[in-house]
């Protein structure tokens, strides 16, 4: 019996609608406005009302129902799709805030954010201890999110080891949606970055 390969070409890696599309400072979106067709409210508990493309909300309803089955853990969104304007808003509040050379190793100029596909989510505990913080990785809500995400179609995107391939600092809240085939794929080839996975250069800065 043939041993069956995973179909790395099933889905587009540069159609910003592809759940598989992978965006970074070196791959903007195209178009640098894209908004997704299908946004919908997420069901969960939250600090800003989460919308997400319907796949990925009905992914984060059950990541955060088997977290709080499972582990007796409750979390809550943080922030999930950002239109192009709202990333304007974001990026340029951390430049006046913390200066350009950190905002752009903490948030994405616009036209390069994931959350602006629909597709990305951010975490935290409901209590918000350590909510949009590193020190989240440390607490069972963040562990438990690290170890279970991708059961749930999840990658925790911004890893602490991958700085330099992803150009963000770590961001253990900060989850994206691929989908389960995909997620598994590489929690077992053991690969943590897209760019890795699809053979991308690595893009810790804009090109
Ligand atoms: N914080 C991530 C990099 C973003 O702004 O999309
Ligand atoms: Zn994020």
């Amino acid at each position: 019996m043939p041993v069956p390969t995973f179909n790395r070409v099933k889905f587009s890696i540069d159609d910003p609608a592809s759940i598989w599309v992978v965006v970074n400072k070196m791959r903007p979106l195209n178009p640098l406005d894209f908004v997704p067709s299908d946004l919908v409210e997420v069901p969960v508990a939250h600090t800003w009302v989460p919308l997400l493309r319907q796949e990925a909300s009905t992914a984060v309803v059950a990541l955060l129902a088997a977290a709080s089955a499972e582990a007796g853990l409750s979390l809550a969104s943080n922030s999930a799709y950002r239109s192009y304007t709202t990333q304007v808003e974001v990026y340029n509040d951390d430049v006046a805030a913390n200066g350009q050379a950190f905002a752009d190793t903490s948030t994405a100029r616009p036209g390069t954010s994931e959350h602006q596909t629909g597709l990305t989510i951010d975490i935290g505990p409901e209590s918000r201890v350590c909510s949009l913080n590193t020190c989240f990785a440390d607490t069972p809500e963040g562990q438990w999110l690290a170890a279970n995400a991708w059961r749930f179609g999840f990658l925790l995107r911004y890893p602490a080891d991958k700085v330099e391939v992803t150009g963000y600092a770590f961001e253990p809240w900060h989850f994206r949606y691929v989908g389960v085939e995909l997620s598994t794929e590489m929690h077992e080839k053991g690969v943590s970055t897209l760019e890795e996975f699809f053979g991308l250069p690595a893009a810790p800065n804009y090109g």
